[in-house]
């Protein structure tokens, strides 16, 4: 029988959307308020319903789609209050508050901003991982690792999983079969037919691509066998991605060391102290730049965003999906660039819930040229990309007109290579719709002729 003390709501694991979604109806229709749940992860277990038992109210409501849409993407966010969040929202939607219509609600707005934060990762995810290919026992296993901030794996591998079939209905003798991806919190694995869920390793044990495989070597069978096949969230709702056009064919794994240079990770740890300028204090983190060692082309932002700024990676937030669209458009893999920004903390003013993104002045940008010249020293591209006024300001050291020096390589003062183009966020506020068409096509002409320069100058 259900006890009316304190309800306590054990799921199965961090993204038990199913889980979530049964204990939400019956608590709701048994009318147990929200200050009286808690809800917390149980150990492991291969039984993905929520410990019990439920509330046996009969009955049946409803709230919109779009809350449900929010709250399985909001799940998968690395915040231990969003099962109770959600709880609250769907609680009060189905009393008949319009939930949704309002705006500067906080828990709305923190059920977005999980949300935005969970797409932004799972975007980065799909955008970053690459594989070892392992050739024995064949058919060839790509092995992936990744340390994802938020849990996007589960519904990351669905995706992928569909590329891997869709690739190899396109070329039928391409033999890629299988692959598995783990991270410190669980582990993927598609066998050419179905999908696995399984244990994680911890990150100390993966320290390069070395240690990966020799992990798998010693730990697969055991992560294997414990692994139980399913997928957790449901497709439609948990991630959106457009629809690939015939004429991008679906990514395959890629295979490539990604060493990153020893002395820029010493730099990012240095610089996520940084105190040089006051916009630390509000920043949530510094967001160094990224990428692997010896990139041939290394491309300069303005400054994080706010989803930058909530995750400690560049370009991950709508920019940065606009950049990686147009990279990909361009033939560059956004896995062989090293990719920064002028300035390394997020600058904003608040208001109500939202942080609206200000510009970085020129003493700011000047304080940050330290930075800049370690990763710039460091990575030594044949080509450096200036993406929009500031990134120019802060490398040229004077205002620059983006229109008229764009598109074309030139002497930097220290003897390498530049280019300039535009701010991809400039594509997000171009207002109507064939304008916004062409500028993205010559931004992404710009990409092609910096790697073709990149190319040449080697
Ligand atoms: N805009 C930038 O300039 N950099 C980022 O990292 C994100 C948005």
């Amino acid at each position: 029988m259900f006890s009316h003390a304190m309800p306590r709501i054990v799921l199965a694991r961090e993204t038990d959307w199913d889980g979530w979604r049964a204990a939400t109806r019956a608590h709701v229709l048994a009318g147990t308020p929200p200050e009286t749940l808690t809800w917390s992860i149980g150990a492991t277990t291969a039984d993905p319903r929520p410990e019990g038992p439920f509330p046996q109210a009969g009955g049946s409501f409803g709230v919109p789609r779009a809350l449900v849409a929010l709250a399985a993407q909001a799940i998968q966010a690395r915040a231990p209050d969003r099962f109770d969040l959600l709880y609250r929202l769907v609680w009060r939607a189905q009393a008949g508050e319009p939930v949704l219509e309002q705006r500067d609600d906080p828990e709305l707005s923190r059920a977005r901003r999980l949300a935005l934060a969970v797409r932004a990762e799972a975007h980065r995810m799909r955008t970053h991982l690459r594989f070892l290919a392992l050739l024995h026992p064949t058919p060839t296993l790509y092995l992936g690792w990744y340390v994802p901030a938020h849990f996007v794996l589960e519904a990351n591998a669905q995706l992928l999983a569909r590329r891997f079939a869709a690739q190899r209905l396109a070329a039928p003798s391409l033999a890629v079969a299988r692959f598995a991806i783990l991270t410190p919190d669980a582990s993927a694995h598609w066998d050419g037919t179905n999908l696995h869920f399984g244990p994680g390793l911890a990150a100390t044990l993966v320290p390069n691509d070395v240690a990966l495989a020799a992990q798998w070597r010693d730990y697969g069978p055991d992560i294997l066998a414990a692994a139980r096949i399913g997928t957790a969230i449901p497709q439609a709702e948990a991630l959106d991605e457009d629809p690939r056009p015939p004429d991008r064919p679906p990514i395959g794994p890629v295979v490539l060391p990604f060493q990153r240079d020893s002395a820029l990770i010493a730099a990012a740890e240095d610089a996520s102290a940084c105190r040089r300028c006051p916009l630390g204090d509000k920043a949530t983190q510094t967001v160094f730049g990224e990428g692997p060692a010896g990139a041939a082309l290394l491309f300069i932002g303005e400054q994080p965003g706010d989803q930058e700024d909530i995750i400690g990676r560049p370009f991950v937030g709508p920019a940065g999906q606009i950049l990686d669209r147009a990279l990909e458009e361009a033939g560059i893999d956004r896995r062989t660039i090293y990719i920064t920004n002028a300035v390394k903390h997020f600058k904003f003013t608040p208001r109500g819930t939202r942080r609206i993104h200000q510009t970085p002045e020129a003493p700011e940008i000047q304080i940050c040229r330290f930075w800049l010249d370690v990763e710039r020293v460091q990575q030594r591209p044949r080509l450096t990309v200036l993406m929009g006024a500031t990134a120019a300001r802060a490398i040229l050291g004077r205002p620059v007109t983006i229109g008229r020096e764009r598109g074309r390589a030139f002497r930097l003062p220290d003897g390498t290579q530049g280019f300039i183009t535009v701010h991809p966020s400039f594509l997000l506020r171009v207002p109507d719709e064939d304008s916004r068409a062409r500028e993205y096509a010559a931004f992404v002409a710009d990409l092609r002729e910096a790697s073709r320069i990149a190319t040449e100058v080697a």
